[in-house]
């Protein structure tokens, strides 16, 4: 993916009032003055959402001879959050500033120790803890959660999908969907949201079982617990210096970034954080985050946590269902462990791509250049002007390439007018269709990150541009 100049990269209120204007995201109900930490994705943004989806699974489930994948229920049995603690543990504290009486949350384990943004302190007196499972009602009596995470589901199928897939551990399971929680602060966009999806993997191990994988040869920047600047290394480096302690998180660490560095982002805008003590989850032991650094800061992007056995071990107690494995060499049972939980928030990872493609080629003239696996529409096609003989060859190459892609056919405007709102919405190709066509066949394909255009027999088309999209050659190498 060429990189254009840059001029500045958008704040998150311009981003979202880019999003609305382009047809991408807007505020869940906005006729009715919209419902804080709700969003629809729109004629862009679902096939932008759905593109993203699709290249995680492809990367993380069907690329891999360890990783199955599940759908699980949204409204969940109550007894899957006792067991998992959530219904105990899962909640914030709502507080108010001293200072400007301005509202915000923290974490139980925050209370007392940080301030506002402001600088002011939280007024302890007001202090409330404050649930974050929505709750719902099931037929006349019984009653269930939407669930506030997409894991607890793969726990509880854990046992169905190890031996009905007879997969053999290290192995992990995959999930992606719907999770909601409600939160205090909705803010920053898509950014903390109430309902949103994750994309997740329990990862199993037996105990102490050495990751049998290399560590990716990824450099970035890494701020361990107790550090207050980050360091740039490479994350063997990291492992060797007992940085990152355990082989397992190097590798899934390394995994991630490889994902979104296979898609296009520039790893310079990452860093990896280990959670200082306090911070971690009720069921973690350890845990990296994966951040971004966003226009209002560095922030988590995905969790990388170590959970042990806890999840297993609390669904075998609550249920009375056995969550062994059999040991193929000592002949005996044990609960595996998950070493690492790799938990990516879709909406995060969509606005990292969001920022990472936007571009202004001069000013006011934006270009998306995401890789062509993400962009919601695939190849424009333009009859140079509105001629009988050139609509007709248009309108046929476009019929037949929309079996296969999104595409848009485009006749209103001038060609320049044309280009430029397929590469505001990140198209990375463009067909015109000219007298050449009518004549010998061929057309004229742009590419949006460089606006070289090359001729090309129609017949060679549809295959030239599967190629083009995959990454099979590049657009310089074509003849
Ligand atoms: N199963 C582990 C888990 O859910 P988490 O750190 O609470 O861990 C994982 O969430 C990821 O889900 C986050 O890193 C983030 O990308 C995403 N996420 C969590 N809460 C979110 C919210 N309110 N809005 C958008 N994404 C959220």
């Amino acid at each position: 993916m060429e990189k254009k100049n840059v001029l500045k990269k958008p704040s998150i209120d311009e981003m979202t009032a880019f999003c609305k204007r382009k047809g991408f995201i807007v505020r869940s109900g906005e006729i009715y003055g919209g419902l804080a930490g709700f969003w629809d994705y729109l004629f862009l943004g679902s096939e932008l959402k759905n593109n993203l989806k699709n290249a995680w699974w492809q990367f993380h489930v069907r690329e891999r001879d360890d990783i199955e994948g599940i759908d699980g229920a949204i409204i969940t049995h109550p007894d899957v959050w006792k067991a998992s603690g959530h219904v105990d543990s899962f909640s914030d504290v709502f507080v108010v500033c001293k200072s400007f009486k301005k509202p915000g949350k923290v974490d139980k384990s925050e209370l007392g120790k940080v301030k506002c943004e402001c600088g002011g302190e939280y007024d302890s007196s007001s202090a409330k803890e404050f649930k974050l499972m929505f709750k719902t009602e099931v037929g006349l009596k019984d009653y269930g959660y939407l669930r506030p995470e997409t894991a607890q589901l793969i726990f509880a199928n854990f046992k169905a999908v190890f031996d009905g897939a007879r997969m053999k551990l290290p192995c992990g399971i995959a999930q992606m969907g719907k999770a909601f929680r409600n939160e205090i602060a909705p803010r920053n966009f898509i950014f903390r949201c109430r309902e949103f999806e994750q994309m997740e993997i329990e990862y199993f191990i037996k105990p102490k079982e050495k990751c049998p994988y290399d560590i990716p040869n990824v450099e970035v920047l890494v701020l361990a617990s107790g550090e207050t600047k980050e360091k740039k290394m490479s994350l063997k480096e990291a492992h060797k210096k007992k940085i990152i302690k355990k082989d397992w998180h190097a590798y899934w660490l390394g995994q991630e970034l490889s994902f979104f560095k296979s898609l296009g982002a520039n790893l310079d805008n990452f860093r990896i954080r280990q959670h200082d003590r306090e911070e971690l989850a009720h069921y973690s032991s350890d845990c990296w985050d994966l951040e971004y650094n966003f226009p209002f800061g560095w922030k988590e992007l995905q969790g990388i946590a170590d959970r042990s056995d806890y999840d297993l071990k609390q669904h075998q107690k609550f249920s009375k269902t056995k969550m062994e494995v059999l040991d193929e060499e000592t002949k005996e049972r044990f609960i595996p462990e998950v070493i690492c939980e790799p938990s990516l928030g879709v909406e995060r990872a969509l606005l990292v791509f969001l920022y990472e493609a936007y571009n202004e080629r001069e000013k006011e003239n934006i270009v998306l250049n995401f890789n062509p696996k993400l962009s919601p529409v695939k190849v424009g096609v333009f009859p140079l002007i509105k001629k009988e003989e050139f609509e007709n060859i248009g309108l046929s190459i476009f019929h037949n390439l929309r079996k296969k892609w999104n595409v848009v056919y485009d006749k209103s405007g001038s060609i320049g007018r044309r280009y430029a709102r397929q590469d505001e919405i990140g198209t990375p190709y463009c067909i015109t269709i000219d007298g050449d066509s009518v004549d010998s066949g061929t057309v004229t394909i742009r590419n949006r990150d460089t606006t070289l255009q090359k001729k090309i027999k129609i017949e060679k088309l549809e295959e030239t541009l599967g190629k083009l999209l995959y990454g099979e050659f590049t657009f310089e190498s074509l003849k």
